[in-house]
Order: structure tokens, then C-alpha cells, then sequence
């Protein structure tokens, strides 16, 4: 008797506990369910997974406030975002663990990949509005200079544009991102056809997802002749500041022109690191490239230094003559054109 009443009172309470346990996993499930689609519904409605070019105030030894740029690769679960961030110049490369606070802000910290490094500290990123831009500020401990240093902190977002040879097929829409950005007809519709077919030049397009031209760059390789046409009276003035320039094989970083809406999203610099691949190839030792300033701004001086350019001479009025001649109108001042040229070399 006593036996029956002890395996039936056992007996229930092994049920009582495998329905406790299939409960409590039951709950555990949808709990995990629940917070599965809630993290989903943020990464829909806030999505911040990607790659972002960034770039933030550092200070240099000096004392002197510089801003870096470095490539960031973001992962997010919800309202976590983890990722990596690498410093364009020199690879230092840091984990960034962030989170989403009150569906804009996002409030974490960073610390070096580096051990032999290890700087560590604060994010602070204001999400505003729908562009994917972040704007902020970082402050943290830097163990080279023994301070806690801080400066402003800005994401951009940045899908990879597909690059492409231009076609002849192409080369109406690459003349039309030329002509508004460079200045009508500055290219020729004849010059493009040339590009398109010298095996000493090249002419590369950057494609967006529908298939639409973005960007258009134009690179040759040229001899001193080339670089009498292209300089004139200023020929000797670019001989002096390039060592050994009878021995160089060069290269001309001709033009680059970005569709406005796709400026700013590292399609330039893409495409002229491509450029900077083939010019290799051609075994080009020194690249130029005349990069055209107005109102004491130089569109390309960002993507020419960022890769290793440096600006040896400022000619003024560099174009007014070939402008007067050839009748484009420059897309800053008309025609003619007074702007200045800033003459770059990269010298491997
Ligand atoms: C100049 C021009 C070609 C630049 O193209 P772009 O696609 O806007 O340039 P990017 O987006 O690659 O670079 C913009 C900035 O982001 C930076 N950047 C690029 N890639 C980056 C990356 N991976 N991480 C962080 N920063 C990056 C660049 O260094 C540049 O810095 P800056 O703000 O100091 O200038 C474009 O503005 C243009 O077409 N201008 C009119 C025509 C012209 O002036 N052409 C040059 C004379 S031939």
C-alpha cells in the first residue's frame, strides 16, 4: 500500500515537474522569440549594420588637430552594434562596441586592436534623420601622450560601387557627369572616344546598383612631349621640383568627376585607387594629376593626399588660355576660366 502511494505521489510529482520544465521552455522560447523580432524590428527601422568611411579630430605630436579618416565595418543584434574601424594612412584599427539608447543615439566604446597600443575610450553618435550619417564625439585615454584627448567624430555611409571600363556604349552618360562637373566639353566627345580605345589609357566608370554611370575617371600614360602640351610656359617649373625627371616614366591622373548625389562616399578615392593599380602596371614611376582649386578650395586635394599625393606648385590662371581657346566653361567661374591648378606627384 505504502509502496503504490509512494510511486503514485512520485509519479505526479515527475509530471508536475516535466510540465514545470516544458513551461518554463515553452516561456523561454517565446521570450527568445519576442526579443528575436523585436531586434529584428530595430534592424529594419534603424539599420546601422554596414561599411562607413569615417573620420575624426586627432591630435598630432605637435599639438596641431588633424582630421584622420579610417574605413568602419558595423555588425548590429538590435539595439547592439559591434564592429571594426581601420585608420586609412596607417591600419591602427580598433573594436567599437556601441548601443542604441532612445532610437538615435549611440553611446559605447572603442579600444585598440593593438595590445602594444592600447588606446581605449567613449563614443558618443547623434543619428540624424534618414541619411545613414552619424555626427558626434570621441574622448579617450591615449597611453602616447598620457592624456585623455577627444575631438568630433562623423560616419558616412558607403556601399562599393561597381567599376567598370567605360564603353563606347557608356560614353554619353560618362560625357554628361564630365561636362556639369568639369566644365562642358572640357573633355572632348572626341578625347573620350580616344580613351576608350588607347591601350596607353585608361577610362573607368563607377556603376551604381540600377546600372547608371556615377563617376567617370580618366587616366593615360604620357612622354615629354605630352608634357610640354600640357604644361607650356610652366614646363620648367615642373622639371625643377620632380628628382630625376629625365629618368621618370609618367603618368597623368587626367580627370575625375563624381555625380553630386554619389560625392562624398568614397566612389572617387575607389576609382582612383584603381587607377593607381593600372598606372602600376604600366610601371609608371611618378603619377601627376592637375587638381583644379576655386575659392581656395581643391575638390580632389582630399583623395590626392589620402593616397600619397603631394602638392608640389600652385599655377594661377592655369587654364585661363586653353579655356579661351577651346571655349568650356568652367563649372566655378565660365569662361575663361581663372582658376588655379594645384600640381600633384606620387613618386613610387
Ligand atoms: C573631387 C571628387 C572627384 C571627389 O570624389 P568623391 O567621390 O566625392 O570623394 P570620396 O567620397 O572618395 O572622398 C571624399 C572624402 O572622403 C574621404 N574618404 C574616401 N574614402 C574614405 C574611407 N574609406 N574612409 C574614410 N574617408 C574616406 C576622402 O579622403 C575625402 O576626404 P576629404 O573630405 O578630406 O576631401 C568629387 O567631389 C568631384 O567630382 N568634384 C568635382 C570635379 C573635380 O573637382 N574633380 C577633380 C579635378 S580633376
Amino acid at each position: 500500500m505504502l509502496g503504490f502511494v509512494t510511486s503514485g505521489f512520485t509519479g505526479s510529482v515527475t509530471a508536475d515537474i516535466i510540465s514545470g520544465l516544458v513551461g518554463a521552455g515553452i516561456l523561454t522560447v517565446l521570450s527568445g522569440l519576442v526579443r528575436w523580432m523585436i531586434q529584428k524590428r530595430t534592424e529594419r527601422q534603424i539599420p546601422l549594420k554596414g561599411q562607413y568611411l569615417t573620420s575624426y579630430e586627432d591630435r598630432e605630436g605637435d599639438g596641431q588637430i588633424i582630421k584622420r579618416k579610417a574605413t568602419a565595418t558595423l555588425k548590429q543584434r538590435g539595439q547592439h552594434i559591434t564592429g571594426v574601424t581601420s585608420n586609412l594612412d596607417d591600419n591602427r584599427s580598433w573594436n567599437i562596441d556601441i548601443n542604441l539608447v532612445r532610437d538615435r543615439y549611440l553611446i559605447g566604446t572603442y579600444s585598440s586592436n593593438d595590445k602594444a597600443d592600447g588606446s581605449i575610450g567613449m563614443i558618443f553618435l547623434d543619428r540624424r534623420g534618414d541619411t545613414g550619417e552619424l555626427h558626434g564625439l570621441w574622448a579617450g585615454y591615449d597611453p602616447h601622450s598620457n592624456q585623455i584627448e577627444s575631438g568630433h567624430y562623423n560616419f558616412r555611409r558607403f556601399t562599393p560601387p561597381t567599376i567598370a571600363i567605360l564603353t563606347p556604349d557608356r560614353a554619353r552618360e560618362a560625357m554628361a557627369i564630365l561636362g556639369r562637373e568639369l566644365g562642358d566639353q572640357y573633355v572632348t566627345d572626341h578625347d573620350i572616344m580616344e580613351y576608350v580605345s588607347r591601350p596607353d589609357a585608361l577610362a573607368e566608370t563607377a556603376i551604381n546598383t540600377d546600372g547608371r554611370v556615377m563617376a567617370v575617371s580618366i587616366s593615360e600614360m604620357i612622354d615629354i612631349e605630352d608634357f610640354q602640351g600640357l604644361f607650356g610656359q610652366h614646363l620648367d617649373a615642373v622639371r625643377k621640383v620632380v628628382p630625376g625627371f629625365s629618368l621618370q616614366t609618367f603618368g597623368l591622373f587626367k580627370s575625375i568627376a563624381v555625380s553630386e548625389r554619389y560625392k562624398g562616399r568614397g566612389v572617387g578615392t575607389i576609382l582612383l585607387r584603381q587607377a593607381l593599380n593600372w598606372f602600376e602596371k604600366q610601371k609608371a614611376t611618378t603619377i601627376v594629376s592637375l587638381a583644379w582649386e576655386s575659392d581656395g578650395v581643391c575638390f580632389a586635394q582630399g583623395i590626392l593626399e589620402s593616397v600619397g599625393f603631394e602638392r608640389k606648385l600652385r599655377l594661377e590662371r592655369f587654364w585661363y588660355e586653353d579655356s579661351t581657346a577651346k571655349g568650356y566653361q568652367c563649372p566655378s567661374c565660365g569662361n575663361p576660366c581663372i582658376c588655379t591648378a594645384n600640381i600633384y606627384f606620387l613618386t613610387s
